[in-house]
């Protein structure tokens, strides 16, 4: 079960094109953890995760596995199991077989075989489907085969590159507590794509936030969500997007709302943008700002409030079912909550 480092490791997928995926990542995946890799389409999720399983090659630096440098180790000797998004069963085969074959092609002996199967099965309750074939399953069903094959191997690591995402979402709820009581038994180097921010934030021991340009920030679901690194982060992290308000004459009316201060005072200490969480935004009685449209999400609505021009709008989370379009309200953020963040994008310490 190693640590999995990877030390200025470039990626890029052809040699004669500028272009890189990864330049000069450093990452430290510690043994054991439960890491969940997030970010936009394209930036190199998947990637990162076939680097890691050995399906694609580091094209400069070092991925080690411990202290061991496994740039030239190929796929099989990594011990590592990767669960896909689209399960990869075969059709043709029974669940039994499926779940088997990784151990049959290893050459493990028949006897030894069924008890690994068997075990694999009570854990993740197919033991009554062992005789189905995969066309014969539901998709959370198929899942677990999928994640059956990975588990008998006893791998030393799991990747999983976004497994849930074909599934609806009691279903994708019941296999993430699964999947962490998996980790919680076992305790496994575990690395995780997803796009769900619910699956980062509940699964993670520490999320790794990715854009295009690389690495972003590697924290905690806490540290991530109180204290991103620089504006990328805040407006990718939370089910609801920051606000994020540029400091500049346009934005004065909220500016001035939510900190108080004027636009040539902001500028002054180097504030480039102010950030503030729906969540943290309370809707007061006043006059300053005007509700432009009301979502309703069940126990909570967010409400889109224009403030000074209609075109700039603030976002807050309430319970309040009264509010409608046009009503006139204020809104209040405490001190403490408000984000900053300098002209260069990064987080400034409060
Ligand atoms: N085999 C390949 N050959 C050339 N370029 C590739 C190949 N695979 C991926 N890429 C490119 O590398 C970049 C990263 O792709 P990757 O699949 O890792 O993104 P991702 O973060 O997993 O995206 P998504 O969220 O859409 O799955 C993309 O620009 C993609 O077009
Ligand atoms: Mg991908």
């Amino acid at each position: 079960m190693p640590n999995i480092v990877f030390q200025h490791a470039d990626k890029r997928y052809d040699e004669r094109i500028e272009r890189y995926v990864f330049r000069d990542l450093n990452l430290h995946i510690r043994k054991g953890e439960f890491t969940v890799l997030v970010g936009p389409s394209g930036c190199g999720k998947s990637t990162l995760l076939r680097m890691i399983a050995g399906l694609e090659a580091v094209s400069g630096g070092d991925l080690l596995f411990d202290e061991l440098c496994v740039n030239e180790l190929p796929p099989v000797q990594r011990g590592v199991a990767m669960v896909f998004q689209n399960y990869a069963l075969y059709a043709h085969m029974t669940v039994y077989e499926n779940i088997g074959f990784g151990l049959k092609i290893a050459g493990i002996p028949r006897a030894e075989r069924d008890a690994l199967i068997r075990d694999a099965a009570r854990q993740l309750q197919l033991e009554e489907l062992l005789q189905r074939k995969p066309t014969q399953l539901s998709g959370g069903q198929r899942q677990r085969v999928a994640i059956g094959r990975a588990i008998v191997r006893k791998p030393t690591a799991y990747l999983f590159d976004e497994p849930l995402s074909n599934l609806d979402a009691n279903l994708r709820g019941q296999m993430r507590a699964e999947i962490a009581e998996l980790h919680r038994k076992h305790g496994v180097t575990t690395v995780y794509v997803t796009h769900d921010q619910v699956e980062a934030m509940t699964l993670a021991d520490r999320i790794v936030v990715l854009s295009r340009q690389g690495l972003e920030q590697f924290g905690t679901p806490d540290e991530l969500f109180d204290t991103p690194a620089n504006v990328f982060v805040a407006g990718f992290m939370g089910s609801h997007r920051m606000n994020l308000v540029p400091v500049d004459e346009a934005h004065a009316p909220q500016l001035r709302l939510l900190t108080g201060s004027s636009v040539a005072a902001l500028a002054a200490a180097g504030v480039g943008t102010i950030g503030a969480r729906p969540e943290d935004i309370e809707v007061v009685a006043g006059t300053d700002a005007s509700v432009q449209l009301v979502e309703r999400l069940g126990a909570e609505s967010l409400v889109h409030l224009a403030v000074g021009s209609a075109a700039a709008l603030l976002t807050a989370l309430t319970t309040d079912r009264s509010l409608a379009f046009g009503h006139a309200r204020s809104l209040r953020v405490a001190p403490d909550k408000l984000h900053r963040f300098g002209l260069d994008g990064q987080r400034i310490a409060s």
